[in-house]
């Protein structure tokens, strides 16, 4: 099964294995959404088993839920957790500083909050996300329906001012229909191309009625584990200033690999 690994799937599946060294027992571990968070999942249902570790996990999405259920993680809510020891998610893009576009799977909302109610956020991802500046990605905003023609004409209106290279916003739709998050809302995705000053969008987009999140995260992730397709993996902590490479066995991906969907 190995061999039957592609190189970006290799590189998530290291990524998720490297950070899931940082779990120990007894912690409560917000879990993340995206294909990449599956590997994560998987990866804590595979210590579950055979390690016997014992842990909680709040899950940023209804998908999430249902696969760490799957695969035996005692899944409880935030509001039970209250506060977490530490939050795997996958990201979109990311900065030298450790700056994020999450939302690309539509739970940035959630993501946001679990994240923020975290010690610690471990990104995990592969080489391809890393960026000089944000933007090129397609920024996700989370809006409400009500009046949502209303809010993105006041984002346009917004961009005209702001450090960027491009202003097209436009909905996400779900085949012919608008894309529903896990929170009855819909998505504006913001074509920046380069976001000149992340933090600034950050506050200014949170300002406009009607948009509930956006889908940059400043200062909220604390180390990134960065995946390669040959399995080498790098850790970088901005907190410790450190950066590590390993090399890790995917020959153990072969018993967590079936049914991977996300
Ligand atoms: C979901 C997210 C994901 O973490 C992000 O889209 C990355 O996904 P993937 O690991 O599938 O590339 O923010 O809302």
């Amino acid at each position: 099964m190995t061999g039957d690994l592609s190189p970006i799937d290799t590189a998530k599946f290291v990524a998720a294995s490297r950070a899931c060294e940082f779990v120990e027992n007894g912690m409560r571990v917000g879990l993340g959404t995206g294909s990449t968070a599956a590997w994560m999942v998987r990866c804590l249902g595979e210590r579950l088993r055979r390690d016997g570790l014992k842990i909680s996990g709040v899950p940023t999405s209804t998908r999430t839920a249902e696969l760490a259920r799957k695969v035996g993680i005692d899944v409880i809510s935030l509001d039970e957790a209250k506060w977490l020891d530490l939050t795997i998610d996958g990201a979109d893009e990311f900065d030298g500083e450790m700056n994020l576009i999450k939302g690309g799977g539509g739970a940035l909302l959630q993501e946001k909050i679990v994240a923020t109610a975290s010690d610690r956020m471990i990104v995990i991802t592969d080489v391809s996300k890393e960026v000089e500046t944000l933007g090129a990605f397609p920024l996700p905003v989370e809006v409400i329906p009500f009046g949502w023609q209303t809010t993105k004409a006041l984002i346009e209106e917004t961009l005209v001012n702001m450090e960027v290279l491009g202003q097209d916003c436009s909905l996400r739709m779900n085949g012919d229909a608008p894309f529903v998050t896990d929170e009855g809302n819909h998505i504006l995705d913001l074509h920046l191309k380069r976001i000149g000053n992340p933090r600034q969008m950050a506050l200014v987009l949170n300002q406009i009625p009607g948009i509930v999140e956006n889908g940059l995260f400043i200062d909220i992730c604390d180390v990134v584990v960065i995946g390669h397709g040959d399995g080498r993996v790098e850790t970088r902590d901005i907190n410790a200033g450190t950066r590590e490479e390993s090399q890790l066995d995917v020959a153990v991906a072969d018993n967590i690999f079936a049914d991977i969907t996300d």
